[in-house]
């Protein structure tokens, strides 16, 4: 069969120029339509009606203006829904950025100071928190409007130190691998992860292993964002590691012999050992009569003894012991006391930052919190933790280990502001406070029903730790 000798309304399908001529109907204006005259009645109605509605508004009865509203606000600013003048400086007009920094600082990205390029243009606050959307929740800005940018920060900014990183989505290829897995860990502390989590669980001289990651990290109850606690020897290695720090260098305290306490100042270390040795001479007089290696010689002078146990004690327990999980500063055999230094390493937590005691965070330019993935076991996001046996090794997460949640499930979680800042929050300053009438005006009551949607990144840091200990929604 050729084309011609198809059905008519087949042949208008094919949209070559005959197809497409065919489909035209020539006599369409011609021909009564009742659509077009209800158009043309609508033309005069609508205006009509819609001037009739806005009697009770310029007369200021009745509902008021909410009869104009485009759908309930977000939930934030749902408390001032039906003061429009808050938001529109006049009516039917787009929302002016400085409406919003009536209340808002609005402070400027990039959001960590480490980034200094400037953008070439900003979008208007209401281009990214959109309005009018139901009880949502506005700082989820949708990732349009900050791939437009960063697809190529070159066409959008100057002074670009990032230049070659292009993200388009959070997906492998399009986002780049977190920058804290080319970093160093340096801490000057030897911890061997794998030899505290054998497969198999063992038992060496009374210790039970596999130790688990929280018995020595432990989450900070206090911290909105679950931060985890410093380890301290105290509390995570003394139990086990105890006999390094004993000093009993020629066996003769017996029962006395005790762990020299860990701490800072070597006279407090000293102190310890001088006040052993004398309470056990005090015990037996005769101690300083029994042999003590090859070259002392037996004596009835009791200082002169003290002398050399509390000394050789000293040398044993700062130049040998120590070492077991410390290192030196190099060619510091001139502490106070004459034995090396141990170089500084608390607290154990963060980045460690040679000079700097309080260290860095690995992330610099996202955000995490421990407390929004309590539900995961800590060895899916450190996979390489159980089976490190340095401390130079990164243990930090890799892009991988979070996409199976955070790409492609359709939901907010994919979303960049998920992830990231976009204000500059140190760049915030205190606004001038005004009475609560004045910011809500005074149709303060709203009737549209409550989102169910759990409380944003943003909202929880707010609520802080009350919200927190007081249990999830
Ligand atoms: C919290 C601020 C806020 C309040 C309060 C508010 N609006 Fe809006 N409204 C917006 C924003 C933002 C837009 C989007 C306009 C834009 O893109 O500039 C908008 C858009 C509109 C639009 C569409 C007009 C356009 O240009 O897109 C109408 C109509 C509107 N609002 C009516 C109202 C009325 C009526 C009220 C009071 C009952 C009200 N709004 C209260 C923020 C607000
Ligand atoms: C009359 C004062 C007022 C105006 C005008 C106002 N806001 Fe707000 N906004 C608030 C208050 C109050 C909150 C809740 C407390 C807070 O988060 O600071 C809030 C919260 C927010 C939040 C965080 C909560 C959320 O839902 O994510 C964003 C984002 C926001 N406003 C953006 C805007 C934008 C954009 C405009 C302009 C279209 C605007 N606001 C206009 C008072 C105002
Ligand atoms: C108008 C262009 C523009 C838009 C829109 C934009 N960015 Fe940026 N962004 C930049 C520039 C420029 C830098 C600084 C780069 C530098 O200094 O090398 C930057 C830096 C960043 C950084 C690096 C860390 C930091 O904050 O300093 C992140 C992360 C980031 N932006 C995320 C976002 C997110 C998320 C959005 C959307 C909510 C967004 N950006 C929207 C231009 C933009
Ligand atoms: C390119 C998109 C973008 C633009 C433009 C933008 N914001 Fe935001 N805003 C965000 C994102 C993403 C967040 C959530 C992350 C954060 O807090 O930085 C946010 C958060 C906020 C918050 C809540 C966080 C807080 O600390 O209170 C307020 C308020 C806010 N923006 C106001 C504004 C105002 C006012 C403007 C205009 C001057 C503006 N924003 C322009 C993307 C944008
Ligand atoms: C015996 C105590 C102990 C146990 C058990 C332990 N850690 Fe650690 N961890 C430490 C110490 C001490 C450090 C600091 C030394 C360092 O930087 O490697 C550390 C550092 C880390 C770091 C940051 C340093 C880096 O290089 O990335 C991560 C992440 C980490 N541990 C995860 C884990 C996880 C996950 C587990 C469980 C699978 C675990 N740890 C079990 C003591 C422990
Ligand atoms: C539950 C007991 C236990 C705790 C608590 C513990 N360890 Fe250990 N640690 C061990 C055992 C068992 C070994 C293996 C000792 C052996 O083979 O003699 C070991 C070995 C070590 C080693 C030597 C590693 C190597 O490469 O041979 C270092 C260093 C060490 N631990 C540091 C620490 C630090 C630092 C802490 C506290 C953050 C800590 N340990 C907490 C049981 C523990
Ligand atoms: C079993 C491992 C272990 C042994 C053995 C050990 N320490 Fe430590 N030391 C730690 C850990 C872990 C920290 C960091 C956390 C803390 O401060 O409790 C630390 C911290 C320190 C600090 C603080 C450093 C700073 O940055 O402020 C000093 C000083 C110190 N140790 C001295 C010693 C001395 C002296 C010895 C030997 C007598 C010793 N330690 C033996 C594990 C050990
Ligand atoms: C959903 C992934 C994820 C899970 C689950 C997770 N972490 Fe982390 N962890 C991270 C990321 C990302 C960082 C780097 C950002 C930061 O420091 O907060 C980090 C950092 C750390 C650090 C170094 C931070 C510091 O300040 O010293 C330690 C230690 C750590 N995690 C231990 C744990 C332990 C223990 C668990 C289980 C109780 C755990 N993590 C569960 C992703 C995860
Ligand atoms: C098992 C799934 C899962 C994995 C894997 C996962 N996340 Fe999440 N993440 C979530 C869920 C669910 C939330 C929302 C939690 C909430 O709102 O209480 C979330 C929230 C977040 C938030 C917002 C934090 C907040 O307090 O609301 C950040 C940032 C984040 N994830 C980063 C990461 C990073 C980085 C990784 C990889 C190292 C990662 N996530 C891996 C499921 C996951
Ligand atoms: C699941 C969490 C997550 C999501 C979603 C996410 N990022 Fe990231 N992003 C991170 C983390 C973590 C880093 C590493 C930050 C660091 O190491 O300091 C990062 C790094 C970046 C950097 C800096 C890269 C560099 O080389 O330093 C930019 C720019 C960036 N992201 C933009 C975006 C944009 C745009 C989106 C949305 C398309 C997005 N991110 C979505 C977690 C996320």
């Amino acid at each position: 069969m050729s084309k011609e000798d198809k059905p008519l309304d087949y042949q208008r399908r094919i949209l070559d120029t005959k197809g497409v001529a065919q489909r035209v109907d020539l006599d369409y204006l011609k021909r009564p339509n009742r659509f077009r005259d209800l158009r043309h009645m609508l033309t005069w109605l609508a205006p009509a009606v819609a001037a009739a509605a806005s009697i009770p508004f310029i007369l200021g009865i009745g509902g008021g203006e909410k009869v104009f509203s485009n759908g309930p606000v977000s939930r934030s600013h749902a408390i001032f829904e039906n003061n429009c003048g808050a938001c529109h400086a006049s009516l039917f007009s787009s929302v002016a950025d400085a409406s919003c920094k009536n209340c808002h600082d609005g402070p400027p990205h990039p959001a960590k100071s480490i980034d200094t390029g400037k953008l070439s243009s900003e979008p208007r606050c209401a281009q990214c928190h959109l309005e009018h959307q139901g009880r949502g929740i506005m700082a989820e800005v949708k990732d349009g409007n900050c791939t437009s940018c960063h697809g190529n920060l070159l066409l959008n900014g100057s002074g670009i130190k990032l230049a070659s990183t292009r993200v388009t989505t959070f997906a492998e290829g399009k986002h780049p691998d977190f920058p804290a897995l080319k970093k160093i860990d340096a801490r000057p502390l030897k911890l061997n992860h794998a030899v505290h989590m054998p497969l198999q669980p063992k038992t060496i001289r009374n210790m039970k292993l596999p130790m688990k990651c929280g018995d020595c990290h432990t989450t900070g109850l206090n911290s909105p964002k679950g931060d985890l606690m410093p380890v301290t020897f105290d509390r995570h290695c003394m139990s086990c590691h105890k006999r390094e720090l004993e000093f009993d260098v020629y066996q003769v305290l017996g029962a006395l012999s005790a762990p020299s306490p860990h701490t800072k100042d070597p006279e407090t270390i000293h102190a310890h050992i001088l006040a052993t040795y004398e309470k056990a001479l005090a015990a037996n007089p005769s101690l300083p009569e029994r042999p003590l290696g090859r070259e002392f010689v037996p004596t009835s002078n009791p200082s002169a003894w003290l002398d050399k146990v509390v000394h050789d004690s000293e040398s044993f327990l700062f130049d040998r012991k120590c070492q077991y999980c410390h290192e030196y500063e190099s060619g510091s055999a001139g502490g106070s006391n004459g034995y090396p230094v141990v170089r500084k390493t608390a607290p154990v937590l963060g980045r460690f930052v040679s000079g700097n005691p309080q260290g860095e965070p690995w992330l610099t330019r996202g955000e995490f919190s421990h407390r929004a993935h309590r539900a995961v076991d800590c060895a899916s996001c450190h996979s390489a933790a159980k089976t490190s046996t340095k401390t130079g090794d990164i243990l930090i997460p890799k892009m991988a280990d979070c996409t199976a949640c955070h790409s492609g499930s359709g939901t907010h979680l994919d979303n960049c502001s998920q992830c990231h800042l976009y204000h500059n929050k140190s760049k915030e300053s205190d606004k001038d406070r005004r009475p609560v009438r004045e910011l809500v005006g005074s149709a303060t009551k709203f009737t549209g029903s409550e989102s169910s949607t759990l409380p944003s990144r943003y909202q929880r840091e707010r609520l802080g730790a009350e919200y927190v200990t007081g249990g999830h929604p």
